[in-house]
């Protein structure tokens, strides 16, 4: 028979493949079987040792290759067979990413497995748009939050935040999966006191080539992302920070307008 394999969860980071880390990435070289999700870049794909096999997981919020149960199950028949199976998920898998759920599947089996954390996609939008998450004088501190809940596969239940605590201006509010609830985000924080001038980004597909970033206010936010037809993966990220970007954003800057964003900036510090 032969010795149970072991499993790695892997955190692939936020899109640009620079951004995982030299551990995720020997873990990838030294797969015997990859079971991978929709938010892992192609690039990063591509680093998978040919003849290795591959799983497509395919999770998004409302499309699924696999229940989460037929990933579990996965995971723990291909660790049986021997493999050194990696697990790969966009950003950190233990943050929105159900990584603590499969860990607890392996325990249950008797499979050792570890945990090698990526880059959420919190903090690479966040550097990549020129947005520091805490910034003196403006965030104290930062909360993590989800836009959008489900029960069980599919099966969607109302929103239901502590939103007195999350209408804090002195904290920055990163929502993810919030697209589809924008309006919804937007209005309760007002209803509960943010003010309708705080600063409010959306970001697109962040740290990759095709990021898009909008930056408008409380009460803006919601039309103008529906005007800009924003699509998944998109980020909000909600607080006084928000307004360093006209500052700070380096990534989406052209070589031609280097010189005009030091003067302009230099002038305004
Ligand atoms: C299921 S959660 C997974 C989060 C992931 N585990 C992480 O740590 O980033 C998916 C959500 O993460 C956010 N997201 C992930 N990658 C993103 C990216 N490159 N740009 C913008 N948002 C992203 C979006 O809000 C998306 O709906």
């Amino acid at each position: 028979m032969k010795a149970t394999g072991r499993v790695s969860l892997v955190g692939a980071g936020p899109g640009d493949p620079e951004l995982l880390t030299l551990k995720a990435l020997r873990a990838i070289e030294s797969a015997g079987a990859v079971v991978y999700d929709r938010l892992v870049a192609d690039e990063i794909v591509r680093l998978i040792p040919a003849g290795v096999p591959r799983f497509y997981a395919g999770k998004s919020c409302k499309h699924k290759a696999m229940t989460q149960d037929e990933i579990n199950d996965l995971l723990v028949k291909l660790a049986k067979l021997g493999h050194h199976v990696v697990r790969l998920k966009g950003g950190d898998s233990l943050l929105f990413g159900r990584g603590g759920e499969e860990a607890l599947e392996l325990v249950k089996h008797h499979i050792p497995f570890e945990i090698v954390p990526g880059i959420t996609s919190a903090q690479g939008c966040a550097s990549y748009a020129g947005i520091p998450l805490t910034h003196r004088g403006l965030a104290t501190g930062v909360r993590y939050i989800t836009g959008h809940r489900t029960a069980d596969e599919n099966a969607e239940i109302p929103l239901e935040l502590n939103w007195d605590s999350l209408a804090d201006p002195d904290t920055t509010l990163v929502v993810y999966m919030g697209l589809a609830n924008l309006g919804v985000i937007t209005q309760k924080l007002m209803e509960h006191g943010l003010p309708a001038s705080t600063p409010a980004a959306a970001i697109q597909q962040g740290t990759t080539h095709e990021q898009r970033v909008l930056v408008a206010s409380l009460d803006t936010l919601a039309v103008k992302v529906r005007e800009a037809v924003f699509e998944a993966p998109t980020l909000l990220i909600i607080g006084k920070v928000v307004s360093l970007a006209a500052q700070l954003d380096w990534y989406m800057l052209q070589p031609a307008d280097v010189d005009d964003f030091f003067s302009k900036n230099v002038m305004q510090l």
